[in-house]
């Protein structure tokens, strides 16, 4: 029999054999500790089995993996649609984008921001023709706290949820998976939530993005833009045919859509990573609980960020910042954690009016003075957290910080 005419269960069985010799698959085994890498792969033999099955079925386009993997990623958050994208980025896009499409932002509109996120946090504000207003962030959270009345795109900052409210309440929760405020988990507390999938995150699609939602016209509103502007995969696809009888329903084009589909073969890696969230965000938060603690009784001249009332941290990276006095600059402390074999990395972009791309946003205010943001700019810094991570990983860095200390 050639490999073709194989039955479905021979082939998965001849996946499984093939994919078994690579023990480095193993998602579950404990890290090496003498190092503290920024990220390890979150993938196993599943994934990498389903997405070989996805190639030698020849179905690599979006198509029903990547249907499934929302369906399976709307459940987790606990909200009715999550409409899949090729990045964080993407997400963020698409969610602006299609609010502004249904009138419930306008072009122009003042959007609040958190001074402190991801490039794309702010940037994807300003591409959506919106005016983003950067507000400095709380010291505890590193994000928005608090009631506003304008907009805001709360930025769930390395997996610390942001308490803020408005009544249109946008959440970049691309760092975030799993995190929650008073039991409801993030990216399902407002009017949308966008999520990140890149390689480094809690789980991951290799590249990938998701925005999860309530709002049914929203869902069909992105279901558009991510592809083309296409009717094809709305819930409102007859009634738009109906509409439009002298053009042909397979192009028939709604929206002023982009092309930011996830590839079938990162739905592939999904279906099977968000069963595999609950156990790494225990092991995630049970590590950042530990390493909060005894860094914390070391008396540094640095603070951690441990998880505040009423909410679950996600743990997606593991935030310092120096204090004003320290007798090592954010520099200097990096390169000695560095020579441990410890990467360092700046809290995201810091503060975001400082970056060069700042003065190319076309329009832009800020809020008031930022302090905070500065404060992160200027002497904050994480190191990685994994769920391969344990208390080896965690005396490692504590170690490794008492030292820089004694010989500053
Ligand atoms: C808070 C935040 N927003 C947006 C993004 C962008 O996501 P992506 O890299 O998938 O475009 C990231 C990426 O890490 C992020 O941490």
């Amino acid at each position: 029999m050639n490999q073709g005419a194989a039955s479905p269960s021979a082939r998965a069985a001849a996946i499984a054999a093939l994919v078994e010799q690579f023990g480095a698959l193993d998602v579950d085994a404990p890290a090496p500790a003498d190092s503290l890498p920024l990220a390890l792969a979150p993938f196993g033999k599943e994934e990498v089995a389903e997405a070989i099955s996805a190639l030698l079925e020849g179905q690599l386009t979006m198509g029903p993996r990547v249907a499934a993997f929302e369906r399976a990623w709307a459940d987790y958050i606990g909200v009715q649609h999550a409409v899949a994208v090729n990045s964080g980025s993407s997400a963020l896009l698409v969610m602006l984008a299609g609010l502004i499409e249904l009138g419930r932002l306008q072009r122009g509109q003042r959007v609040i921001v958190p001074a402190v996120g991801w490039s794309t946090s702010l940037f994807s504000v300003a591409q959506a023709g919106l005016v983003p207003v950067l507000a400095d962030v709380d010291p505890d959270s590193l994000g928005l706290e608090g009631d506003f009345d304008d907009p805001v795109l709360a930025v769930h900052l390395l997996g610390c949820p942001s308490r803020a409210r408005s009544p249109l309440l946008l959440e970049d929760a691309c760092g975030a998976h799993g995190a929650e405020v008073d039991g409801r988990r993030v990216g399902g507390r407002g009017a949308a939530g966008a999520f990140s999938f890149f390689f480094s995150h809690h789980i991951s699609t290799v590249e990938g993005g998701a925005v999860t939602t309530d709002d049914a016209e929203l869902a069909d509103a992105m279901r558009s833009l991510r592809a083309h502007g296409w009717v094809r995969e709305r819930s409102d696809k007859a009634a738009l045919v109906a509409q439009h009888p002298e053009i042909d329903e397979r192009f028939l084009f709604v929206s002023a859509g982009y092309n930011l589909r996830m590839p079938d073969l990162c739905g592939a890696f999904g279906v099977h990573q968000v069963r595999r969230l609950p156990g790494f965000l225990d092991r995630r938060r049970a590590n950042h609980a530990a390493w909060c603690a005894q860094i914390s009784a070391l008396n540094l001249p640095l603070r951690v960020f441990p998880e505040l009332p009423g909410t679950t941290h996600a743990a997606f990276a593991f935030p310092m910042v120096l204090d004003a006095d320290s007798p090592l600059s954010r520099p200097q402390l990096c390169a000695r954690l560095e020579a441990r074999g410890i990467s360092t990395r700046p809290i995201s972009g810091a503060n975001l009016a400082r970056q060069p791309a700042f003065a190319r946003l076309p329009a832009v205010e800020l809020a008031g003075p930022l302090p905070v943001a500065d404060a992160v700019h200027d002497r904050g810094l994480f190191v990685g957290q994994s769920h391969a991570f344990d208390e080896r990983h965690g005396a490692l860095l504590a170690e490794a910080l008492a030292e820089a200390f004694r010989g500053a």
